[in-house]
């Protein structure tokens, strides 16, 4: 596999943000850029917003004057196509339109060496059919950068039907040798990261109608439990309300209206009012002058205890256990089913299934149910819901004994699943799905999860630390209590309990 040499030319076609962002990774890699934008004297204005951006980083000590010097040299503004000749290989950056970037791509060819590879940003439309009626469709391949380009390490390349194994193996080297973490999917709607990270703002979206929490809420415990940068109410807030549900109507629409893209009505109203988030000064946060953010909700309890018993394994929350007993908790251990008890209550980590549910089939009194959290020796929060019959007497002592260990205690309404837990089962339902589905290696999905939207882990490296049965079970749960095909499992799930229990590996080939 070979890296597009050094003195290979490149070409960025768009000057906007990305096109911008794009033809600087180029130049500091050390290529000579060529940069044509169709509005007069764009092209030049990008490249000195470049030579703003590269004297930032010279001040604050990550690029030497002279490499600054070097890079910006390499960057030329063109002002037709026919400056692009010399290219081996164009990046357009253009206008998300399936028939203005054909008519390029058509005119590319006219211009182009016939060896030169013809890449695409595009974020959502489909490799095949803007590679379809080329003369030479197989050089056409995408190259999906993030914003911004020169931050954000991960690359998407791009198969379309035609494209040729050649010219993907060359763009994941050249990917490589620019500093990037490439990976490889094929052109299906969302490609990995706007199709897996769906749910990340679906199920914040979802529990937020159904009045499980406020924002601040359901905010903080994602990024204090589930050790998420943002919650989903804040980032859609900083991508825009507008751009977030544009992705997902596209991503629905793909997918003809697979109920697992679902939009949100509550988002769509956001956008009918124009409260598009930060930009706008309003979304589900308010950011005008003098407008404070609402605080979570945080349970206080002065309950007393003397011991708690924890009957079997926690699983994923046994760290839970040493936590207690750094707490000086006295904890007693006896075999069970998985169970914390302290005087009155039970607590249990969520099955999906709702607590009152749960307290009825199992015979559980006083139960109350807590959250995934990433790491539960760390984690500086965590969500619980009671059952109907749980006595508040009872809550309290779940919430003393939590508080005890350090915890802040976030409530949220009896609803299947908890927040953390509810979003990571879907986002590795759906990285599931996509694996099955061979957009893409399993590897390949956490790692575009990690790099590309900052996950603290990649949902199936998460399913497997979970366990697969556990995280399956939350889904039928899921799928039970709603009655809705939108948490359905994943087939891959399924299998993978016959096939070692591990859904990492599941993206390998079998035979
Ligand atoms: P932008 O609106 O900032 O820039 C687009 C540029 O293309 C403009 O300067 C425009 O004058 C130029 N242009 C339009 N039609 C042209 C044509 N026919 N020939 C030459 N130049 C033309 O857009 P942005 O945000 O940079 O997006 C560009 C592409 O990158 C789109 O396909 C978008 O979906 C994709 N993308 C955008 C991301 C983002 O966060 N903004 C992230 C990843 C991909």
């Amino acid at each position: 596999m070979h890296a597009l040499p050094e003195v290979a030319e490149v070409a960025v076609i768009g000057a906007g943000a990305m096109g911008a962002g794009i033809a600087q990774v180029a130049a500091q890699a050390g290529h000579e850029v060529r940069l044509y934008d169709s509005r007069p004297g764009a092209a030049a204005l990008a490249i000195e917003g470049i030579s703003r951006q590269l004297d930032r980083l010279v001040e604050k000590g990550k690029l030497e004057g002279n490499a600054r010097d070097a890079s910006l040299a390499r960057l030329h503004p063109a002002e037709s196509l026919h400056a692009l000749d010399g290219a081996r290989l164009v990046i357009e950056a253009i206008v998300e339109d399936l028939t203005i970037k054909r008519e390029l791509f058509a005119e590319l060819e006219r211009h182009c060496s016939p060896d030169c590879i013809l890449a695409s940003n595009t974020s959502s439309l489909s490799i095949t059919a803007l590679a379809a009626g080329l003369a030479r469709p197989e050089r056409v391949a995408g190259l999906h950068f993030f914003n911004p380009a020169p931050l954000m390490a991960l690359v998407e390349v791009i198969t379309g039907l035609a494209t040729d194994v050649a010219v993907v193996d060359t763009l994941l080297a050249t990917a490589r040798r620019w500093g990037k973490y490439p990976v490889r999917t094929r052109s299906t709607p969302g490609f990995i990261v706007n199709r897996v990270a769906r749910p990340f703002y679906a199920e914040s979206l979802r529990l937020l109608q159904e009045g499980a929490a406020s924002c601040a809420s359901l905010d903080s415990v994602l990024r204090e439990a589930g050790g998420f940068r943002m919650g989903a109410f804040e980032l859609t807030d900083l991508i825009g309300q507008d751009v977030n549900y544009a992705v997902t109507c596209s991503v629905f629409a793909a997918f003809h209206g697979d109920p697992r893209f679902q939009p949100s009505l509550i988002q769509k109203e956001l956008v009918d009012a124009g409260r598009l988030g930060r930009k706008s000064g309003q979304g589900f946060y308010d950011y005008r002058e003098g407008a404070s953010r609402p605080e979570p909700i945080e349970l206080d309890s002065t309950a007393a205890f003397d011991c708690c018993v924890v009957e079997g394994d926690l699983g994923v929350a046994q760290p839970l256990v040493s936590r207690l007993r750094a707490a000086d908790i006295a904890v007693i251990e006896r075999p069970g089913t998985g169970l914390l008890r302290v005087g009155d209550a039970v607590l249990a980590l969520s099955d999906g299934r709702l607590a009152s549910a749960r307290a009825r089939q199992d015979g559980l009194r006083n139960l109350v149910l807590f959250d995934l959290a990433l790491d539960y020796g760390k984690a500086a929060r965590l969500a619980i819901s009671r059952a109907a019959d749980t006595t508040p007497a009872a809550r309290d002592q779940a919430v003393a004994l939590l508080r005890r260990a350090g915890l802040k205690v976030t409530p949220i309404r009896d609803l299947p699943g908890l927040p953390v837990l509810r979003t990571v089962a879907m986002l590795a339902n759906e990285a599931a799905e996509a694996v099955l589905h061979q957009v893409a290696s399993a590897a390949d999905i956490d790692l575009a999860l990690c790099a590309g939207v900052n996950y603290p882990k990649g949902p199936l490296a998460w399913a497997d630390a979970i366990g697969v049965d556990r995280v399956l079970a939350v889904l039928e749960h899921l799928h039970h209590s709603y009655g809705e095909d939108r948490y359905r499992p994943s087939l891959l799930l399924r299998r993978a309990l016959f096939e070692g229990g591990r859904v990492l590996v599941q993206g390998e080939p079998h035979d």
